[in-house]
């Protein structure tokens, strides 16, 4: 699937919130090894190089368009084509961080512990997931993508939600010896523009949907989606959207051995 560096900095201040709160909860004082799974176009992975600057900070990610951005961009840090599902460091992790990139992963009961096995004794696993899935933004787009005008072609796009409750992840992680962080926050997104709804997802959660389709489909379907979206989600007077979005994160600091 590609990825559109421009369209997905038009929300940069919604974007990067969740990251700076992930990064608040992160106690390491001074980690020597950091990856950062999904880096997209490694504004994130930046900042943390910033804070830890004697680290060995390496992004991750699969998307070129993505990464040549954080290449040209970021020229000092490391960037690596690679699938988060491949993760196998040489050197294992101090911290493993990533911010909105596990859900586009399944089966994450055995996703997290195999990444978690990266780490070294005292590291921490930081991750922060949209758990937006059951919102009018994601259930508008799958319920279209199942009617009969849109199935065929988009009917293997609709997948269950990735993200599990908070219980669930408690339960997973709770089995480590260490400090387990977990919380969700829904953020009540004021968004600015004509359809922000639809120009928020359109870089996300719609592009695998816009992307199985070709011509004179690709208007048709996102106006249908466009439409039912503005019911959902109705201009406020001063023509802003309230946009509410949740997330739900995770910091696990393993023991010391
Ligand atoms: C929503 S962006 C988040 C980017 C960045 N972490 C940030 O906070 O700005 C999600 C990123 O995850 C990457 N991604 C999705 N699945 C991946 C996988 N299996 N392996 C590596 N990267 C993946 C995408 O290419 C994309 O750049």
């Amino acid at each position: 699937m590609n990825w559109n560096p421009d369209h997905y900095h038009l929300y940069t201040d919604h974007r990067l919130r969740p990251a700076l709160d992930l990064l608040g909860q992160v106690a390491l004082a001074s980690p020597m090894v950091i990856y950062d799974l999904g880096c997209g176009t490694g504004h994130v992975t930046s900042l943390l190089s910033k804070r830890w600057n004697t680290a060995i900070v390496t992004g991750i990610d699969t998307s070129e368009e993505m990464l040549d951005r954080a290449r040209q961009d970021h020229p000092s840090i490391e960037w690596k084509n690679e699938d988060i599902r491949d993760f196998n460091p040489a050197s294992k992790a101090n911290l493993i961080f990533s911010n909105a990139a596990l859900h586009w992963l399944d089966d994450h009961e055995e996703l997290f512990p195999r990444l978690i096995s990266q780490l070294r004794p005292g590291g921490v696993f930081a991750v922060q997931m949209p758990n937006n899935f059951t919102a009018p933004s994601h259930s508008l787009l799958f319920d279209l993508a199942g009617t009969d005008r849109w199935f065929d072609k988009l009917g293997h796009l609709v997948r269950p939600a990735p993200v599990h409750n908070i219980n669930w992840y408690y339960d997973l992680l709770s089995a480590y010896e260490g400090n387990l962080n977990i919380w969700e926050t829904t953020y009540f997104q004021v968004l600015k523009g004509k359809n922000a709804v639809l120009e928020w997802t359109r870089s996300t959660a719609l592009r695998p949907f816009l992307a199985a389709l070709e011509g004179e489909d690709i208007k048709a379907f996102e106006q249908e989606y466009a439409e039912r979206l503005l019911e959902a989600y109705p201009l406020k007077r001063d023509g802003s959207t309230i946009y509410p979005f949740s997330r739900l994160f995770i910091v696990l600091e393993l023991a010391e051995e």
